[in-house]
């Protein structure tokens, strides 16, 4: 079953911790934290307080953290202290990609690598048996809201290829305008994994219900 990880930047922030447990009791597979610096993105989010905060409402859920960083190896240590169980860097943003994997690693949490829609995938070739998470962004990072690009999908199809043809298990997510629209084109990609902020948070209906209707949607995959 597709995997569904809320992200909490189009949550209402004068009330995260209810909204984080709105989508913990929803059937969160993560919580997906989406950590900016104004200069990778030009937006900037929070840190490891706010990875803290959220961590003592998620309950078992993991922490899925986005690190829209530049050089993000320098905050690795005080994010997974802080609770993040999975640190996500972008290809883009790492001079020495190998060694911020290796960073993460060795301070124990999950390492995944994202890239942004209009880079290769061939920089998951040397690394893909090494993380535990590849990330094909669908929107250009840095916003919620913004419209799916569907001209990403071969390059997650090419990774699952990849991915199935190595056995193996690494996760396959997709992060941008993922809605009951898109989530079964997403899905039936390849994407094991789906983000979704606008489409869970901030609508009329209650967020478990917005959960729910995605990973259904994400089920009826289009052929
Ligand atoms: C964008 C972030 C996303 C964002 C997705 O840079 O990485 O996680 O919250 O928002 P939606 O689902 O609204 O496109
Ligand atoms: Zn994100």
């Amino acid at each position: 079953m597709v995997k569904i990880a809320p992200s909490i930047l189009s949550a209402d922030f004068a009330r995260m911790g209810e909204q984080v447990a709105e989508a913990v009791d929803g059937g969160a597979d993560y919580i997906h934290i989406d950590v900016m610096d104004g200069r990778f993105v030009p937006p900037i989010t929070f840190g490891a307080h706010m990875v803290e905060a959220i961590k003592r409402h998620a309950g078992r859920v993991p922490l899925d953290v986005h690190l829209m960083i530049h050089e993000p190896s320098r905050l690795v240590p005080e994010l997974v202290d802080a609770g993040a169980d999975l640190l996500v860097v972008h290809a883009e943003a790492c001079e020495d990609l190998g060694g911020t994997v290796s960073a993460v690693k060795g301070r124990g949490a999950k390492v995944g690598v994202a890239i942004r829609p209009d880079s290769s995938v061939d920089v998951f070739l040397p690394l893909l048996g090494d993380i535990d998470l590849v990330l094909v962004m669908s929107v250009n990072p840095g916003w919620s809201a913004q419209k799916y690009i569907a001209e990403v999908e071969g390059k997650v199809v090419a990774l699952r290829r990849l991915i199935d043809e190595r056995g193996l298990a690494t996760e396959l997510e997709m992060d941008g305008g993922i809605n009951e629209g898109t989530a079964p084109r997403a899905a039936s990609a390849g994407a094991n994994v789906l983000v979704a902020g606008s489409a869970v948070f901030g609508q009329s209906l209650p967020v478990a219900e917005r959960i729910v209707a995605i990973r259904r949607a994400a089920g009826v995959v289009e052929s």
